[in-house]
């Protein structure tokens, strides 16, 4: 049986279209599953959407829908720009599908026959927008107002809630994830995240997590089965999705193939929510700690011109339109997105998102090096060498081809390293470097000078050593730009797909003599 490599995202919440924020957590989860599938490995990749609770009910009434309706409606607005971004996820679960309503039933049920919940009466406070519980104890904490607080988390009202409802022990459970965090120092990333996390359990965690909302108040949910009073709280059926997706109770040949995860991205936004909730909620359903998942990773947050993006401060960015308007002119508008996601910040931290940022990037990065490096390269060999890849030996290569061909070689080994940390940014950075540093042995090596004097053995190394770098490359960044690369390859004259990385290691793999036909400019500069 193949052991697959899981990797997950949030579920995001359908109660409006996506932004640049949602793309940027969907674009690095496909970036890590297109790598680990180019390294021959079977992946699990899964996205989907989180379409209970209070907020989703609100939106729906307010646009006049029943909240199924509203959702079946606004899911199609997430499937289709995954669709535009390439996102290869091989699963989209939906918590509304009624193989999703089965499991977390089945969750609660066992919780319940083996004494984890309890029912209790609540007094507390609750944040709609962020579908979060906060005890006054927690907000005694973090607030001073605490006749009308705010959420510590988004500074949005709190709503006082007085009512009775199922808990989840999570004290209990807190010495025990304390040990699994020393443990597993891996568990949450970045450093910084799990240094946050281990300072939150430092104090007491709240007694209890409410995991219901009385149905008198909040109706769209999934029905407790043995309360009919209760619809289960929405993060503890979001969460759940994560095992859902694997077969969980339900397929145990499928749930051993799939689980654990081995990684889960996240915004920082939500990471109490995984790091604390989701391994107490495993731990109570018995999960044993070498099954849990094996790391958390939160990833920072866009912000437009340092502000958050809001609905009210009215500057939600539509990745929809940076695509197919504001990169209208490129023919791999998605792949020029991508590859400025991944590269403009360091995964973890923050960045500030702009449409003069992705045109600096793509000028520098993507126009001037990349598109220059395959444009001058080919139409080398088309005017020298009749469009043809020329053949070389071995025994010519000078120590410039050979110092091109080591640092082309080598950035294979450094993606093994990178990419499963997710510096995405650093891998591209290397990758890049090979891109340079071959642009300026161009300038070095002067192929133009090498025809005039007839020195053609010496000329036919020189394209051959550059075409080389192209192929490599093309194998290299095909999990951030994978149209882009596929052209490449095209425009190479090669058939078929893009190999796999380990490919990208080996020098002098064209065949000789393969012969290439058109090569339009794969980034075009903007006409202003
Ligand atoms: N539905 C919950 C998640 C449940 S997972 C079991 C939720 N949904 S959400 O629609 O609000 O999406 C939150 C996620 O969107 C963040 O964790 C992050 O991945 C992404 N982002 C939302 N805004 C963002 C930025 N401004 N910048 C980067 N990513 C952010 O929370």
């Amino acid at each position: 049986m193949a052991k697959k490599i899981y990797i997950t995202t949030p579920l995001y919440y359908v109660n409006a279209s996506p932004h640049i924020g949602h793309s940027y957590t969907n674009v690095a989860a496909d970036c890590l599953a297109r790598y680990y599938r180019q390294k021959g490995e079977d992946v699990f990749f899964l996205t989907g959407s989180d379409e209970h609770g209070q907020k989703i009910a609100q939106a729906a009434d307010a646009a006049g829908k029943e909240p199924q309706a509203f959702v079946d409606g606004v899911v199609e607005h997430f499937e289709s720009l995954w669709k535009l971004l390439n996102i290869s996820h091989d699963d989209f679960i939906r918590t509304t599908q009624q193989r999703h309503v089965d499991v977390v039933q089945a969750a609660l049920t066992r919780l319940k026959d083996e004494g984890k919940l309890t029912r209790e009466a609540y007094n507390g406070w609750y944040c709609t927008p962020d579908e979060t519980f906060w005890t006054p104890e927690e907000l005694a904490k973090k607030t001073e107002d605490i006749e009308n607080p705010v959420c510590p988390d988004c500074q949005r009202p709190l709503e006082a809630v007085q009512e009775e409802g199922w808990y989840l022990h999570l004290r209990e459970s807190q010495e025990w994830l304390v040990n699994f965090l020393k443990k597993n120092p891996q568990w949450v990333r970045p450093e910084s995240r799990y240094n946050e996390i281990f300072s939150l359990l430092k104090d007491d965690l709240p007694k209890y997590l409410c995991i219901t909302r009385p149905k008198a108040r909040v109706k769209w949910g999934i029905p407790v089965p043995f309360d009919p009073e209760y619809v289960t709280y929405v993060w503890f059926d979001a969460l759940l999705n994560y095992l859902t997706a694997t077969g969980y109770l339900v397929d145990q040949q499928l749930f051993e193939e799939r689980w654990p995860a081995k990684m889960q991205i996240i915004g920082k936004d939500i990471l109490r929510h995984h790091a604390l909730y989701w391994p107490i909620m495993l731990h109570a359903l018995g999960i044993p700690d070498d099954q849990m998942p094996e790391c958390i990773f939160a990833h920072g947050w866009w912000k437009i011109g340092e502000q958050k993006m809001s609905k009210s401060l009215g500057n939600i960015v539509d990745p929809n339109v940076i695509v197919t308007v504001f990169l209208k002119e490129q023919p791999f508008a998605a792949d020029v997105y991508r590859y400025f996601l991944m590269r403009e910040v360091n995964f973890g931290q923050d960045g500030n998102f702009s449409e003069e940022g992705i045109e600096t990037r793509f000028a520098s990065d993507l126009a001037n090096d990349l598109g220059n490096l395959v444009n001058r390269t080919l139409s080398m060999i088309d005017k020298y060498c009749d469009s043809k890849i020329p053949a070389v030996s071995e025994a010519t290569l000078t120590d410039a081809d050979k110092a091109l061909q080591q640092s082309a070689t080598s950035v294979a080994g450094q993606l093994d390293v990178l990419m499963p940390r997710l510096e995405f940014s650093k891998a591209l950075e290397a990758i890049m470097d090979v891109v340079s540093q071959a642009n300026r042995y161009i300038e070095e090596q002067m192929p133009w000078k090498l025809s005039k004097a007839g020195e053609t053995e010496r000329l036919h190394c020189v394209l051959r050593s550059l075409a080389e770098t192209l192929r490599t490359t093309a194998i290299l960044l095909t999990p951030f730009m994978p149209s882009v690369t596929q052209e490449i390859w095209r425009q190479l004259g090669f058939e078929g797909s893009v190999p796999e990385l380990d490919q990208a290691a080996q020098w002098l793999k064209i065949p000789d003599n393969q012969s290439f036909t058109d090569h339009p400019v794969l980034f075009p500069r903007p006409k202003s």
